[in-house]
């Protein structure tokens, strides 16, 4: 078996430390991204002379030759060739002897692996990117479908203020939207191609990785090999913007879970997104709600794993970065099927609007901007609060709504007051009441949900 490290062991590698230090199991993954940055660096060997272009082009073909039997299935890997890098490097041996001996040259497998996960997280952001815009766009089409429908928005849980259920779907665009934009941040800042620093301190040949970034299309060059060597920042920075992903889902998929209930009867999942009871036959179960809200544990999980990780390590590799892999995999393999998930559910839902109109009016949805009504008529807003407060109490004593109450009740307010309040009580009243801009308003959400329809017709991308 040849062997990489060469001529400094006497000893082959003990079986039980092949086991442990082995990552092909998972690095595997990563054959396409470590296939396109040996071709870069084959053909940048053959411009600065290092290789003739006879010999690049056999180990282009022949890299070439390897990815297709990776991709069909054919190619062995095996725990004692360790890595990705080594598998492929020996497969490039194994078929061009000498030739294939040249590759490595100018280069380490600490600049290998950083390009190929640079390379790779690259595409885990579009991907993700473009998973959530569907998410996003099954929310806009939500919004538009129930543009008139009114809920009653919550703080505490309590019921507090009513909001147009298109305000309700647009919160979570928002939210995404910051998702994204932190997903193309942090590609923007990974765009540095880190080959060509070889081990740690760059090398003496004459490489030319200028050549090589604009072979592997990537915006810079990274400056400092010692800092390239060790950098893990952009799988931090990735699966941070995963966990944020993760994160705003499961509040999502909590809602939804009590929506559902029976005891608040907002929303009917579809069938084809619930599961049933082995014993309970009545049993419709949220179980991708559940699942959603559950795998956010994992992802926040891999973002922790990835700061203890590389916590007080010295510069610059070190062997416990090879365990950064599996983390990164897995969050990104989570948020995936989660968002994959998402879309078509939003799309599925149907809102219970007469079981949520009936009951509308429980709560004082309205008493704020009765408040707020008061506050235009000139009075402080402390005295109006505790005016509110009373009417509320009143209200309570007599079990009925604000609108309910007699004018004389008003009146006792403020002489006058009865003429016009019946005009802002009432939740319908309350809502078209609201004006400031992001507001609840009926014309403020009309203009968010074209706007955001403009943007998503016309979508640039980032
Ligand atoms: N499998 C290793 C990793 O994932 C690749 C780099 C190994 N470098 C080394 N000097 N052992 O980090």
């Amino acid at each position: 078996m040849h062997k990489t490290w060469g001529g400094r062991f006497r000893e082959d590698t003990d079986q039980r430390v092949e086991e442990f230090t082995e990552s092909i199991s998972f690095d595997q993954r990563l054959y396409a991204q470590d296939i396109a940055a040996s071709i870069a660096h084959a053909r940048m060997l053959a411009k600065v002379g290092l290789l003739t272009a006879d010999e690049a082009d056999a180990i282009v073909q022949t890299l070439e030759a390897i990815r297709a039997e990776i991709e069909t299935g054919r190619f062995p890997f095996r725990t004692k060739l360790e890595d990705i890098h080594t598998h492929i490097e020996h497969a490039l041996i194994e078929r061009l002897g000498d030739v294939g001996r040249k590759l490595h040259t100018g280069r380490s497998r600490n600049d290998q692996i950083a390009t190929d996960m640079k390379l790779w997280t690259r595409e885990a952001i579009d991907t993700i990117g473009r998973l959530v815009r569907d998410t996003q766009r099954a929310l806009i089409e939500a919004a538009e479908r129930n543009a008139d429908l009114i809920l009653p928005g919550y703080t505490h849980l309590q019921r507090a203020q009513p909001v147009l259920a298109a305000h309700y779907f647009l919160a979570y665009v928002e939210k995404l939207e910051r998702d994204r934009t932190r997903l193309f941040d942090c590609r923007k800042r990974l765009d540095e191609l880190p080959l060509g620093t070889a081990a740690l301190a760059g090398t003496s040949l004459p490489i030319d990785r200028e050549f090589v970034r604009q072979q592997l299309g990537f915006a810079r060059l990274a400056a400092n090999s010692l800092d390239v060597s060790s950098d893990r920042d952009f799988l931090l920075e990735f699966v941070f913007a995963l966990s944020m992903i993760a994160v705003h889902l499961s509040g999502w998929a909590e809602e939804w879970i009590l929506w559902s209930t029976v005891e608040f009867g907002f929303l009917d999942l579809p069938d084809a997104f619930c599961t049933g009871s082995s014993i309970m036959p009545h049993k419709k179960n949220p179980d991708v709600l559940e699942l959603i809200r559950g795998k956010s544990a994992r992802v926040v999980g891999d973002l922790q794993r990835l700061l203890v990780l590389v916590k007080g390590l010295p510069l610059a590799y070190n062997r416990d970065l090879q365990e950064d892999k599996q983390a990164v995999f897995d969050a990104f393999d989570t948020v995936a099927a989660c968002l994959q998930l998402a879309a078509p559910l939003i799309q599925a839902v149907r809102f219970r609007r007469e079981a949520i109109a009936q009951r509308l009016d429980d709560g004082f949805l309205d008493a704020t901007t009765l408040m707020e009504y008061l506050i235009q008529l000139g009075m402080p807003m402390r005295s109006a609060h505790e005016a509110v407060g009373k009417l509320v109490r009143r209200c309570e004593e007599r079990r009925c709504r604000l609108a309910d109450l007699p004018p004389e009740e008003y009146e006792a307010i403020r002489p006058g007051l009865s003429s016009g309040v019946y005009q802002i009580v009432g939740v319908q009243n309350a809502l078209r009441a609201f004006r400031s801009l992001g507001s609840t308003g009926p014309e403020q959400v009309a203009a968010q949900l074209r706007r955001w329809r403009e943007r998503l017709d016309q979508d640039v991308g980032i």
